[in-house]
């Protein structure tokens, strides 16, 4: 497993920061467009913050969700109100290139519409350029939690998960699927916190955490760590 770890949240975001503008520029300069699915939650905040004011064109860009919460973009638990605040509504980006998973519909219809969204700005597959996921202190990734249906699901892009047990908040969810993740070009994780070492440690020793099947067929993701989420690793 590739980590890297930085003893600052600035010096991660900067590096997380500059990740993302290199293969952007390499995805627009290899084939026009940069296709990219963010991740959700409260880690993400400052990365998006930093891209909001990084010298940059987004004409060519496309953002899409790793998955949402079954709440209107206007609610608090909102991954595109999060994305919204702190970095949408700060950028020249085009509105048609915003794909928001629509999480005030039902789970159901709400993942349909996205694989729509999907599938038709992909075509017959997904790839995406940039996968940027986060993980959660019970090694979830996205909305892939652990016994979840969902990760067993090889048909779909985009599926309806049920989420009653802690972490919170406790509200079904919309999530890309193994599938999609592991055919994308390139996959970071962003992890911050002492929270998360202990399931970081155990994903490390072989543990078979949703956040551990995150394993693309193009090279294993890269794993941005702060020294707390770090603190574990051998
Ligand atoms: C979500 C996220 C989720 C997140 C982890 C970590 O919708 O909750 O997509 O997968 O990345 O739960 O969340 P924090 O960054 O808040 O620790």
């Amino acid at each position: 497993m590739k980590f890297e770890t930085y003893s600052t949240s600035s010096a991660l975001v900067e590096r997380a920061t500059e990740f993302f503008m290199q293969t952007a520029a390499q995805s627009i300069q290899a084939h026009g467009r940069f296709a990219v699915s963010l991740s959700g939650g409260s880690t993400p905040r400052a990365l998006y913050e930093r891209l909001a004011i990084a010298k940059f064109s987004w004409q060519s860009i496309h953002l899409f969700w790793g998955d949402e919460r079954c709440n209107p973009p206007e609610h608090p638990d909102s991954n595109y109100r999060m994305t919204a605040e702190s970095l949408l509504n700060h950028i020249d980006i085009p509105l048609e290139n915003i794909h928001r998973i629509p999480g005030e519909l039902s789970p159901a219809k709400a993942a349909e519409a996205y694989e729509q969204d999907l599938r038709g700005f992909f075509g017959v597959s997904p790839r995406f350029d940039l996968v940027l996921l986060g993980m959660g202190d019970d090694g979830h990734t996205a909305s892939l939690f652990p016994d979840s249906p969902a990760l067993a699901e090889s048909v779909r892009w985009a599926v309806a998960a049920e989420h009653t047990t802690p972490p919170p908040p406790l509200v079904s969810r919309v999530t890309l699927t193994f599938g999609v993740f592991n055919a994308a070009r390139r996959v970071i994780f962003l992890v911050s916190g002492a929270g998360k070492a202990s399931r970081l440690a155990e994903i490390q020793r072989g543990c078979d955490y949703p956040a551990a099947r995150i394993r693309p067929t193009n090279g294993e993701p890269l794993w941005l760590l702060d020294s707390g989420a770090a603190g574990l690793l051998v």
